[in-house]
C-alpha cells in the first residue's frame, strides 16, 4: 500500500554533513520527501516525541542527544514505505546493522544512530502529525 513514514536524520549525522548522502537513499529506493524541515528539537519536544521511552534507562540520555544539533525531519512517501525505510536504516544497534544499512554506514553508537523511522502504521501517522499539519506535506 501507499504509506508514509516519519525520518529524522538524527544530529550525529547532520553534523557529518551526510543529509544529502542519506536522502538520496531513500530517494533510490522509490521514497518520495513529501515533508521536511531542518529543526533543533527543544527538550520538551524531544521528551514527547520519544514518551512510549520515557521509563527506559536510556531515555535521558535519547533526549539530551537528540537536543544536541539540529535534526533533518522528513516524511517519506512510496509503496510499504514504513517496511522500506526499516530495511533501509538497518538495526538500531549499528554494531548488528548489515552491511549497507545506513546505521551501519553512517552511525557511531547505538545512541548516536543517524537515523529514526517509524515502526509501525499507527506510530506513522502520529509521528508525522506530531512534526507536520497536513498542509505542509506535499504528495506528489
Ligand atoms: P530510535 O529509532 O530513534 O528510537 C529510540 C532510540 O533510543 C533508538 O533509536 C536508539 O537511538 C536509542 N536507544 C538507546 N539505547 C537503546 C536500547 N537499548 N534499545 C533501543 N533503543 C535505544
Amino acid at each position: 500500500a501507499l504509506e508514509r513514514t516519519l525520518s529524522i536524520i538524527k544530529p550525529d549525522a547532520v553534523a557529518k554533513n551526510v543529509i544529502g548522502q542519506i536522502t538520496s537513499r531513500f530517494e533510490a529506493a522509490g521514497l518520495k520527501v513529501v515533508a521536511a524541515k531542518l529543526v533543533r528539537l527543544s527538550r520538551a519536544e524531544a521528551e514527547q516525541f520519544y514518551d512510549v521511552h520515557r521509563a527506559r534507562p536510556f531515555f535521558k540520555d535519547l533526549v539530551d542527544f537528540m537536543v544536541s544539533g539540529p535534526v533533518m525531519i522528513q516524511v517519506l512517501e512510496g509503496e510499504g514505505a514504513i517496511a522500506k525505510n526499516r530495511d533501509l536504516m538497518g538495526a538500531t544497534d549499528p554494531k548488528k546493522a548489515a552491511a549497507g544499512t545506513i546505521r551501519a554506514d553512517f552511525a557511531d553508537s547505538i545512541d548516536a544512530n543517524a537515523v529514526h523511522g517509524s515502526d509501525g502504521p499507527e506510530t506513522a501517522a502520529a509521528e508525522v502529525a506530531f512534526f507536520f499539519a497536513g498542509l505542509n506535506v506535499y504528495t506528489r
